[in-house]
């Protein structure tokens, strides 16, 4: 896709349409003046915004034709009261107004960059927001379908209009380059986890970080075969993948953009390629869109592409234990003793509470790097779901300060986070009888407190700042909403590479 800077409308090159975004009862007839020669249709524009009712208010849009050659359409997208604005409500109400777009095949977008909204947000910033809405919104994952016809266009350019000097002309290109790279980050691991389970699993997951290090060498790539786990004794990861034909690995991607002596932030992904639950298998409607299970994994690999991409001067790690979880003759059990990597034992409840003992081998392996921070991202429960819904995600953090910062980078992108309590009784719940600790419990029943419990195992493998993203929200993404298609939604991405780029 390309962007292109208009600093006069009458530049613009064969334009489909142009977004025009307006908050709910603005006065817009200054703003039309950034239109140039379109501004001819001010009264047109006006007259139609009467006609129609057209409020401003937020998803509502409003198409008004005209007979500009190069421009015949203008849609005025509403965002609702600008007293109510935020990254997230600005990010649906575009999106949704794209994905209009790209379905009558317009793909030759502009977008004005409205005085009011340059309030809202610095113009670098601005830019660096339309470029990753216009490209996450518009992206499909529809290459499986034989019928080409039947697939979603790109787009292939999106101008931006305003009445720009030749610094902010630069600060919006700063922008533009900004938002791509995360945007690609973003689509990209979205990509990898629509990839079906039958060609997704951990080799392919190794084989795509080996791929990204060609394409980028400052990232440093090592794909740990099931030889290499069990050697590092990663007993909990090796017992996860004992089940499935397909080995499990330990996949670490390295960026030093920073002096080496500068402590590293580790991310960490769950990297689960399928999880049928195991021998504690998931009942059929369960197992539904378990291709999922390493949304954790992807998250991490779209961020580090991004943060390398983007050259920050950071030292980041992603590491991250990708297994398949299956039941067969090989499969770990019930009952099952496991050791992780720092000797800790682990008795097995339920097979199906996987993600939590492979995250266990990668968090241990994240001492090594006597890291700054390490933040885990994983679609580790159907209770943090239950808890918070499917539009936001929980966090967990035994530092307030971590905690509240990732939050914060989470909102300046429109990702919702919600913090969730650690505590000495979800941690007592996971006491086992047997060995030191059990990968099932709960407090006040087995079932109660899931997400908690889940967390306080993890933490039992921490011994550095550390915060655990439990990933609700990226879950279930089956459906399709109006600023995104369907399939995997790249959360975590943006508030990492936010997060990092402090
Ligand atoms: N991958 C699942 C969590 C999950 C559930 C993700 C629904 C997305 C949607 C995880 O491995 C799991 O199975 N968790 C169990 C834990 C239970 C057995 C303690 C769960 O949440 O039911
Ligand atoms: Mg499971
Ligand atoms: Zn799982």
């Amino acid at each position: 896709m390309k962007y292109i800077v208009q600093t006069n409308i009458e530049e613009l090159t064969s334009c489909n349409v142009v977004l025009f975004p307006v908050f709910e009862d603005q006065k817009i007839e200054s703003e039309l003046k950034t239109l140039g020669s379109l501004g001819h249709y001010r009264e047109k524009i006006m007259n139609t915004i009467k006609l129609e009712e057209f409020k401003g208010k937020k998803m509502e849009r409003l198409l008004v034709y005209t007979e500009h050659e190069q421009c015949p359409r203008i849609m005025l997208v509403g965002l609702g009261k600008e007293k109510e604005y935020s990254v997230k409500k600005f990010r649906e109400c575009v999106g949704a107004a794209c994905v209009q777009a790209q379905n009558k095949k317009w793909t030759h977008l502009s977008v004005v960059l409205t005085a009011a909204l340059r309030k809202k947000e610095a113009l670098t910033e601005l830019a660096s927001l339309v470029v990753r809405i216009t490209k996450i919104s518009t992206y499909a994952y529809d290459e499986h379908k034989s019928d080409v016809d039947a697939r979603v266009i790109p787009l292939e350019s999106v101008e931006f209009v305003g009445k720009f000097t030749a610094t902010e002309k630069k600060n919006l290109e700063k922008g533009i380059e900004h938002g791509d790279h995360v945007a690609e980050g973003v689509n990209f691991a979205r990509q990898l986890g629509n990839t079906p389970p039958s060609h997704m699993n951990p080799e392919y997951l190794g084989r795509e970080a080996l791929a990204l290090a060609r394409k980028n060498p400052s990232l440093k790539v090592s794909v740990l075969s099931e030889k290499e786990i069990a050697k590092l004794g990663m007993g909990c990861l090796l017992g996860v993948g004992q089940g499935s034909k397909h080995e499990p690995k330990f996949i670490i991607i390295e960026y030093w953009g920073a002096p080496k002596k500068q402590k590293p932030s580790v991310i960490v992904g769950k990297g689960i390629t399928f999880d049928s639950g195991g021998l504690s298998l998931k009942p059929g409607a369960y197992m539904m869109d378990m291709k999922y299970d390493m949304l954790g994994a992807a998250a991490v690999f779209g961020a580090i592409k991004a943060v390398a991409d983007l050259k920050l001067k950071k030292n980041v790690i992603a590491l991250v234990p990708s297994a398949e979880n299956m039941p067969s003759g090989t499969a770990f059990r019930p009952d099952d003793i496991l050791t992780a990597m720092n000797g800790k034992t682990v008795e097995i409840k339920n097979t199906d509470a996987e993600g939590r003992l492979v995250l266990a081998d990668a968090l241990v392996y994240a001492k090594k790097y006597e890291p700054l921070e390490v933040i885990d991202l994983a679609t580790l429960t159907g209770a943090c779901m239950a808890a918070l819904g499917t539009e936001r995600s929980g966090i967990f953090s035994p530092i307030d300060k971590l905690s509240d910062e990732v939050v914060q980078a989470g909102e300046s992108v429109g990702e919702g986070l919600w913090r969730l309590p650690l505590g000495e009784e979800y941690s007592e719940a996971m006491k086992s009888e047997v060995a030191d600790i059990k990968n099932l419990g709960g407090v006040g029943g087995d079932p109660y407190g899931g997400a908690s419990t889940a967390a306080a195992f993890l933490q039992f493998f921490t011994e550095y700042p550390w915060a655990h993203i439990d990933l609700a929200s990226a879950i279930l993404m089956s459906k399709s909403k109006p600023w995104l298609r369907p399939g995997a939604n790249g959360f975590g991405v943006e508030t990492l590479v936010a997060y990092l780029s402090k």
